[in-house]
């Protein structure tokens, strides 16, 4: 297994370029399911998560071709709408093709994700929502199998803020006989990308954005072209791993458009952000200052920097707390964060980070995708060499990380 060796006290530098946003691709590849034409979508990063989901299209009889960062997916002829285990197992947001499956096809037979060292992780408000529309939706051997000629528009309402819940009802609705209204839906900007990539298809969606989306079900969907939206995640942990090293970065294909409650934090904390059209640059004091984050579904503070930002406050002055709302075992980064020297002790779903002045470099073992950023980002503050082990979570979500970071002058390199 791949291990990263990270060489720590450089204060970042310098330019590097932001990639499509990972949860953004993942909802809109699946897009293609609902239509018999041709799709071609670009700016999508090449990650892990990215090469499994597409892995997973072409079994069902998608026919796949890549060129680095565009895709063409042809869902004309689907012989198989299934979702086997094997594949959902290694990425939970297999369960996308749920949604399309069923309004494409009438049927689909999806594993059920099962939870990751975040959580549980279930998936009811998905099945929910699709009954709601009149499928007929078994749970059996860790399948999910719902099947109905056609669904029909509905008023749902989740439980929760879910977005793939959201996401995936809402291109079941596209194709569904009349109007569905999904109220209390997740806000996230990577579902207006969806809405808008659906939209070029000939979907008639309305509110996206906001907590009521209307879709009016259409009888088919057109081949359209999408740029995915820029990763407002790997933007945000790149501008931690600047903030944490004291340093002075610009990032582009980027912008702050979706990243508020991050910046504000950043800025808190003592940071100079300057937003540019298509850039954003950082300029980080000697020491931040600490700063308290409570996780809640966008535009407040995303749960995916949680784990960037507890690094930060482990070297920060003063003392932070964290208050993690969304999911259940989200601090799986603080105990590795412990071995490096920092001062953190965990109450339930909260953390009250002490900042130290200085970590020290050791072996630590990433355990899911944020706490592995979380890793780096100590790192490459820590005093001496850091080993991150299992960095196969790393490579799901962050394209050509060690090349980016290098590109900023971290000492940072990839071992077998
Ligand atoms: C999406 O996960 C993201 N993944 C996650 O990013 C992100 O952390 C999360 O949203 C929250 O923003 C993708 O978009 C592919 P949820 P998702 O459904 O949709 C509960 C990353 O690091 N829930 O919004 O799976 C759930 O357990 C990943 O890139 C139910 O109980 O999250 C959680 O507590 C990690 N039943 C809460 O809702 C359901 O049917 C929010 O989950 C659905 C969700």
């Amino acid at each position: 297994m791949d291990k990263l060796l990270i060489e720590g006290g450089v204060r970042l530098a310098g330019e590097a370029a932001i990639s499509g946003a990972k949860n953004a691709a993942l909802p809109i590849l699946c897009a293609a399911l609902l239509t018999r034409e041709p799709m071609t979508f670009t700016n999508v990063p090449q990650l892990n998560d990215i090469d499994t989901l597409l892995n997973l299209l072409g079994q069902m009889g998608v026919k796949v071709s890549r060129d680095n960062a565009m895709v063409t997916l042809d869902a004309s002829a689907i012989d198989n709408p299934v979702a086997p285990y094997e594949m959902v197992k290694t990425m939970r947001a297999s369960i996308l093709v749920l949604g399309p499956l069923v309004a494409r096809c009438g049927e689909a037979r999806v594993s059920l994700p099962g939870g990751c060292a975040i959580g549980a992780r279930p998936v009811d408000q998905h099945i929910k929502g699709l009954q709601a529309m009149g499928a007929q939706v078994t749970v059996e051997h860790g399948y999910v199998h719902a099947v109905v000629p056609r669904l029909a528009g509905a008023r749902l309402f989740t439980d929760m803020v879910t977005v793939t819940g959201t996401e995936n009802l809402m291109m079941a609705a596209c194709l569904a006989d009349g109007e569905t209204v999904i109220e209390n839906a997740a806000r996230e900007p990577e579902i207006v990308d969806l809405a808008n990539c659906l939209v070029a298809m000939g979907a008639r969606i309305s509110g996206a954005g906001t907590d009521v989306i209307r879709i009016r079900g259409v009888d088919r969907l057109n081949g359209a072209t999408h740029r995915i939206m820029p990763d407002r995640i790997e933007t945000g942990t790149y501008l931690c791993a600047a903030a944490a090293t004291g340093g002075e970065i610009r990032l582009t294909r980027t912008s702050t458009a979706y990243l508020d409650a991050v910046v504000d934090k950043l800025m808190d904390a003592g940071c100079d952000v300057v937003a540019e059209r298509d850039a954003i640059r950082l300029k980080a004091p000697a020491r931040l200052t600490s700063v308290n984050i409570r996780t809640s579904p966008y535009p407040a503070f995303p749960t995916d920097m949680q784990a960037q930002f507890m690094a930060i406050n482990a070297v920060a002055s003063g003392a932070a707390m964290i208050r993690e709302t969304i999911f259940e075992n989200r601090f799986m980064h603080a105990v590795e964060l412990q071995r490096l020297g920092a001062d953190i002790r965990i109450d339930g779903n909260t953390a009250v980070v002490q900042g130290v002045e200085r970590l020290q470099g050791a072996t630590v073992m990433a355990t899911d995708l944020r706490a592995s950023a979380s890793l780096v980002i100590a790192g490459l503050v820590a005093e001496g060499e850091t080993v991150i082990e299992r960095i196969y979570h790393l490579d799901r979500g962050y394209e050509r990380l060690e090349e980016k970071l290098a590109a900023l002058g971290a000492h940072v390199r990839r071992v077998a």
